[in-house]
């Protein structure tokens, strides 16, 4: 045993667990694609491509490759003088996380080359349609929940600290992208071809020497067949076969300008609602769900899904006992399309929403001008645990080990009644909770340590102030920062102190001055820091000892960019960009993306169909640029081409929203 490296075959099964997987920063950025959803599309970036090429009309078509679009796992595998040594999940794009051990237990991954090459090669690891089934199965038997698609269940297999779990799950893998430093192939079919010969697994119903009527002929032949492959896929991959056009085309906010991903409808199929059940959420609101007779959909079985407010039901004509078209929303969330009343038989029933709260028995009310219903009992404790989890979520306070459970039981023993407590928790106060010994208790314990320090706008992201997500929270913290600088020798916990007294003194209408926020959004912040009940919740933190970072006010937290100091508006239909991609390439170049125009407004790009915003800039005298010119702003003239197949100038910009 001692002779037996770390790569040897023998290892793929039986190493030992290797605790939390560690961070990768990956040296080429680990891209994700443009999406068509229809022939259009795809010819209008066809057009793209031959203008970014400078291709006349007369002059010879870019020649494509097709490959078939695999849903499963992202990852990069690392080769160095021949040998397998880093394997990594894609994360953002810029940092992922080493799952090397985990790979290793994947039999068509090669441990050794049959040249002593240095390269990286990406691929997509999954999981069998019949392997989810056999897992989910099990899990079935042993009372688990079952996994929701093969793609999750996949990257749940891959994201194991334990690689003897990997190894029981028969994950594979197919190979789509070589970066070979020395000696890189010229075209991306004969990269497939040098992929295959090094013994990676690749798709073999790619074709290459495509025009893009070929690419439209291949999505179209594998509409239907595609059900039939052992594995899930959801699209069709379009690349631009020549590697030195790719280097020339680039690309564009995270994504390569060469290829483009052809995503298929979303499947449909008919169930019946057997019940509409209210659910109360974080803000008190009651949300319908149905809940349906089992059903599979694009790879899983659905049996919820959520109806979104009473204006949804009575749009869609939805009633218990419907026979109902389903499908998933981008291919993930369950939806019910509409109802089938052809098929009633008279017994159905319409949904009301009840007048008292189902967990807590306040009223339910509805506020003027607003869709949702909402328990008016700030108390209710649906609404206090969701609140609870949301604070101490990944988005929020990121408390690891602060699940649901645990939350049910600190609350159930008044341990916790508010967000502040966490901060005043002691070991001694949670060794009494259900499977919690020292050990664990320690941990929660250090975990919420290791959160008491945190960006201001991470801090009021958790507050669950209504309508105030990530970006706004950015947007605010911003304001704030510049609002109550902080003094010259001021310590962060000082200042954190200073702002919490600020800001629940601050008068409603003054949020209305903080840009890149509208009218609603500024309301709601208002009423947070008006209600007695929430105004005091930054002070109590900040007694209870947590501390805000404060924000970089001039970077705006981006990189420095052509567009640093920057505000930005995108407004109407961009060729080249969807609004959010249009908005993370703002970002990207130092800029800040804001929603609505004002005199802070620096630029407004405007696309076809650009409406109210258009005219309100050319009112305040903003500058108004089109698609082109706001390339031109973003440096994509400047960009120098690279001979690899993923390499750009730009840097991937942290993934947004
Ligand atoms: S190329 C530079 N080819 O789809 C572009 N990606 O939705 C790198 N994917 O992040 C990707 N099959 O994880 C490429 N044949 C294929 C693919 C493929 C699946 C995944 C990949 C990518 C995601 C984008």
């Amino acid at each position: 045993p001692e002779l037996a490296t770390s790569d040897s075959p023998t290892q793929r099964v039986g190493a030992a667990a290797a605790g939390p997987l560690s961070d990768v920063e990956h040296r080429v950025p680990m891209l994700s694609l443009s999406n068509a959803f229809d022939d259009e599309e795809l010819r209008a970036f066809d057009v793209r491509v031959r203008k970014g090429l400078g291709l006349a009309e007369e002059d010879e078509p870019p020649r494509y490759v097709a490959e078939l679009k695999i849903d499963g796992l992202a990852i990069s595998l690392r080769y160095e003088s021949g040998r397998f040594v880093l394997g990594a999940t894609r994360g953002d794009g810029r940092t992922g996380e080493d799952v090397t051990a985990n790979l290793r237990t994947i039999e068509a991954i090669p441990q050794v080359l049959p040249e002593p090459l240095t390269l990286e090669v990406r691929g997509e690891v999954y999981m069998p349609k019949a392997e989810f089934a056999r897992i989910n199965a099990e899990r079935e038997e042993a009372g688990l929940p079952c996994y929701a698609n093969p793609r999750n269940s996949g990257a749940g297999s891959l994201r194991q600290q334990d690689p003897n779990v990997t190894a029981g799950r028969n994950l594979a893998l197919w190979c789509y992208i070589l970066i070979e430093e020395d000696a890189p192939a010229t075209t991306q079919s004969a990269a497939l071809e040098r992929l295959e010969a090094l013994g990676f697994p690749v798709q073999p119903d790619h074709a290459a020497g495509l025009d893009i009527d070929g690419v439209i002929e291949f999505a179209e032949r594998w509409r239907e067949p595609r059900h039939d492959l052992p594995y899930e896929t959801d699209g069709v991959v379009g690349k631009v076969d020549d590697i030195g056009q790719q280097a020339r085309l680039g690309m564009v906010s995270r994504a390569p300008r060469w290829a483009i991903a052809y995503k298929y409808p979303p499947e449909q199929v008919e169930t019946v609602v057997e019940d509409i059940v209210p659910y109360v959420g974080r803000t008190g609101t009651l949300t319908p769900v149905a809940h349906l007779q089992p059903v599979l959909v694009a790879g899983s079985t659905v049996a919820r899904a959520t109806l979104h407010n009473l204006d949804e039901v009575r749009r869609k004509d939805v009633r218990i006992g419907d026979r109902v078209v389903l499908h998933k929303a981008g291919d993930v969330i369950p939806e019910v399309v509409r109802s089938l009343p052809e098929h009633r038989l008279g017994s159905e029933r319409e949904f009301e929403m009840p007048i008292v709260c189902p967990e807590c028995g306040a009223p339910v009310v509805q506020d003027e001008g607003e869709v949702r219903h909402r328990c008016s009992n700030p108390f209710c404790p649906a609404q206090v645990i969701q609140g609870l989890s949301h604070f101490v979520g990944r988005g929020g306070m990121d408390i690891e080990g602060a699940g649901f459970a645990v939350l049910e039981q600190l609350l159930a023993r008044e341990l916790v009644r508010g967000p502040a407590d966490f901060y005043r928790m002691r070991v001694d106060d949670l060794v009494v909770l259900d499977r919690f010994a020292q050990k664990s208790a320690e941990n929660l314990v250090a975990a919420i340590d290791r959160s008491r320090r945190r960006p201001l706008a991470r801090i009021l992201a958790a507050s669950g102030i209504r309508h105030v997500g990530e970006q706004t929270a950015i947007d605010l913290a911003l304001w704030i920062a510049a609002e109550w600088p902080r003094a010259d020798g001021e310590s962060e916990a000082a200042w954190t102190r200073r702002v919490a007294e600020a800001l629940a003194e601050t008068d409603a209408a003054r949020f209305e001055a903080v840009p890149g926020i509208g009218g609603v959004v500024a309301a709601s912040i208002g009423r947070f820091f008006d209600d007695p009940n929430t105004a005091g919740l930054l002070a109590e933190l900040a007694e209870a000892g947590v501390v805000a970072i404060p924000p970089e006010v001039s970077g705006s937290g981006a990189d420095e960019g052509p567009l640093t100091g920057k505000t930005v508006v995108v407004t109407g239909t961009l060729e080249g960009f969807d609004r959010k991609s249009a908005e993370a390439a703002v970002r990207s170049a130092g800029g800040k993306a804001s929603k609505s125009v004002s005199r802070a407004t620096d630029y407004l790009v405007a696309g076809e169909n650009a409406g109210s915003k258009l005219a309100k800039a050319q009112d305040l005298g903003v500058e108004v640029l089109d698609e082109s010119a706001f390339r031109y702003l973003l440096g994509e003239g400047a960009s120098t081409g690279t001979s690899s197949a993923e390499t750009s100038s730009t840097e991937v910009p942290p993934e947004a929203g």
